[in-house]
């Protein structure tokens, strides 16, 4: 399981924390991927870690809590997905093994791919996804009954509309790949490189083309549209308090410490521990992690990550919202916005 590397996508959120830890659901969407390894049978996992370890070894600790049992290896720096590879040589050995990344998530899990890849013995075998914007990814060229016949790191000019999807399975013959490549333009030991070393030595690399939904988090809109799938599935669960007169409809998940007062919420929406909601309206597609206080604002189709307080803003929508950040109304003359954004941010005004 790799949760290294920058994600500058994701700044600045990624400055103090994880790609692989931001909340879907209130959930980090590497718990998602953890779950799918142990859905698949797989209990003996290594978690390659780079300078916001300490904060994925918090988040994860032994792994027992997933059925797993997790070792932590640690990357000096982001040197690529086959660098990855070739620190995790010890922990592997000569046996078989999967590659998830992170920050991928997928609806389905990965246990017929790895009945597939048991049962036909193949080197290695890669999920691929029908994507619009394949130049985004990794593509894969198809020949005949899904062997793959070549790969491209982000084309200018892709070959298909296929997407190589950050699960890959592996044999031990991908050990000497990684070896045997140089890094690519940006400097990375990349796995599409060694895969396709493999395929130019001779080796069968196929293809498991995905059926369900897939996505890599790295962009704000890649994270808002997992936030709404997720949320499409939830059930109501109305723990926390309800008081005044709020009006809830459709599915909305509130936390048993939770408060609403005075509030309209329109699900599917899910509010963590501890979060005060008073005088708000909070529309679909929302989540609200633990800690928050939403008061005399209006938010919809957001992620608001633990801490937070939004106060006195109408109306708040497609946004990310980091730990501890303050969004408030500027109440004193003169009639101006007033920020402190951290580097990297973005930030909208509707005037
Ligand atoms: C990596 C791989 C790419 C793959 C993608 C899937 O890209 O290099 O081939 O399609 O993951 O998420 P990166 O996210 O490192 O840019």
């Amino acid at each position: 399981m790799l949760a290294g590397g920058r994600g500058t996508r994701l700044r600045p959120l990624t400055h103090t924390s994880a790609k692989q830890l931001v909340p879907v659901a209130n959930r980090p969407v590497l718990f998602y991927g953890l779950d799918a390894i142990c859905e698949a049978g797989i209990t003996d996992v290594g978690i390659v870690i780079g300078d916001t370890g300490n904060e994925v070894r918090a988040a994860v600790g032994d792994g027992s809590r997933f059925g797993l049992d997790v070792t932590y290896i640690p990357q000096q720096a982001p040197l690529g997905l086959a660098h990855c590879v070739l620190i995790a040589k010890d922990f592997l050995g000569d046996d078989d093994f999967i590659v998830y990344l992170g920050d991928n998530f997928l609806i389905g899990g990965i246990s017929n791919l790895l009945q597939e890849f048991r049962a036909d013995g193949y080197t290695a075998q890669l999920l691929l996804s029908k994507v619009a914007e394949p130049q985004l990814y990794g593509v894969a060229e198809l020949g005949r009954d899904g062997r793959i016949i070549r790969l491209q790191e982000k084309p200018a000019l892709p070959r298909s509309d296929l997407a190589i999807v950050g699960v890959y399975a592996f044999s031990a013959a991908i050990h000497e790949a990684v070896r045997a490549i140089e890094p690519s333009a940006r400097g990375e030991l990349e796995i599409t490189d060694a895969v396709q070393w493999l395929i130019d030595q001779g080796h069968r690399v196929h293809s498991h083309i995905v059926t369900g939904y897939w996505k890599d988090t790295g962009r704000l809109q890649d994270i808002l549209e997992c936030n709404r799938i997720l949320l499409e599935k939830v059930e109501a669960d109305l723990a926390g308090v309800v008081a005044g007169r709020s009006e809830i409809d459709g599915r909305v998940v509130v936390h048993p410490d939770a408060v609403i007062e005075d509030s309209v919420l329109r699900g599917p929406i899910v509010i963590g521990a501890g979060s005060k909601v008073v005088r708000s309206y909070v529309g679909p597609f929302t989540s609200i992690a633990d800690d928050c206080v939403i008061e005399d604002a209006e938010i919809e189709y957001s992620i608001v990550l633990g801490g937070s307080t939004i106060q006195g803003v109408p109306r708040i929508e497609y946004s990310l919202i980091g730990r501890d950040v303050e969004v408030t109304r500027a109440v004193h003359a003169p009639n101006a916005h007033r920020l402190m954004v951290g580097d990297h941010s973005k930030v909208q005004l509707r005037i």
